[in-house]
């Protein structure tokens, strides 16, 4: 791809930690919303995907956020978020300090090979102890600038909305500093499905992430098995948009079936293109399922 047009594209940056340790306060206050009052139980269940504006150094700045829920039980959407991510913001609560799932996070974000930013939450509350989750995470290679290691500490409250630029501006540093965003925006599009569900009223509805090309209404796509034409799009906010460039979540109307989360997906010129690529899949599906069965038999046998 030596020819292509490259050009910037927003950090993706996937928020992860433990179980309640304020993920999605926190970018409720990044984004002014309230989506946590919503959360059945006040746990995150599914992946939400965000892009947001902010301005360091007098500059526009867009990133998308991914939030992960933090429960023990969502262990594969945690390494999902951490695949399709820049930069993750391992968020751990100042007052609980380091648990098994911000262990498992900064896990997935390693083996992603993913640079972490940390932002050391609930500094408002009584018993926060910020230094203590500096030298926690340090234990596990995640050593503080001010210790001389290279990891971006941030202190913050969700709750008080505090020290959220700096944490914006510690995401943007990182962004700037170690990676090269770029994408070519005039193709078809390819990226990721982070989430999917079927709708009674509308059918398969499934969030995606664009990596690279633009996504438009009209066009036809494949999804893993499921194939389609964009019916419609919708921002994070539910607006209708017409198209989605590089690091643009969108929720997509029009596939067939239902896809996976994690299955990637591509833009085609024909509708027909689309549903051959479906169909093949489908059927190197199936052609797996019949071998394993074939195995089961063969082994079975020999009992
Ligand atoms: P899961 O997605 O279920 O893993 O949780 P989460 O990490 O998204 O945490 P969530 O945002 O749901 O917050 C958990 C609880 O901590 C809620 O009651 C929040 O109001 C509270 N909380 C979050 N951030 C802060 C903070 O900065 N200070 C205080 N005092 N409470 C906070
Ligand atoms: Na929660
Ligand atoms: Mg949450």
């Amino acid at each position: 791809e030596t020819d292509e047009q490259l050009e910037a594209r927003p950090p993706v940056v996937t928020v992860m930690g433990h179980v309640d340790h304020g993920k999605t306060r926190l970018l409720d206050a990044i984004r002014h919303t309230n989506v946590i009052e919503g959360e059945a139980g006040g746990i995150t269940q599914h992946i939400g995907a965000y892009q947001i504006t902010t301005t360091v150094d007098d500059e526009e700045r867009l990133i998308t956020f991914i939030d992960t829920p933090g429960h023990e039980a969502f262990t594969a959407m945690r390494a999902r978020g951490a695949k399709v991510t820049d930069i993750a913001v391992l968020v751990v609560a100042a007052d609980d300090g380091v648990m098994p799932q911000t262990v498992e996070a900064l896990n997935h974000a390693q083996a992603a090979d993913v640079p972490i930013v940390v932002a050391v939450n609930k500094i408002d509350k009584e018993g926060a102890n910020a230094d203590k989750i500096r030298g926690q995470l340090a234990e596990y290679g995640l050593v503080p600038e001010e210790y001389g290691g290279d990891t971006m500490f941030v202190d913050v409250s969700a709750r008080q909305h505090q020290n959220i630029e700096e944490l914006l501006d510690a995401i943007c540093l990182t962004a700037d500093g170690a990676l090269e965003l770029q994408a070519n925006p005039d193709k078809e599009a390819r990226g990721v499905a982070i989430e999917a569900n079927l709708d009674k009223g509308r059918g398969a509805v499934c969030t995606v992430l664009v990596q690279s090309g633009t996504l438009h209404v009209g066009d036809s796509i494949v999804a893993g098995v499921a194939h389609g034409r964009v019916r419609a799009m919708f921002d994070e906010n539910g607006q209708s948009v017409s198209e989605a460039g590089p690091s643009r979540p969108v929720q997509v109307l029009g596939l067939s079936t239902v896809p996976r989360a994690g299955d990637t997906f591509l833009s085609t010129q024909e509708e027909r293109t689309a549903r051959q690529i479906a169909e093949k899949r489908e059927a190197a599906d199936r052609n797996a399922q019949l071998a394993k069965r074939r195995k089961r038999v063969t082994l079975e046998s020999f009992d």
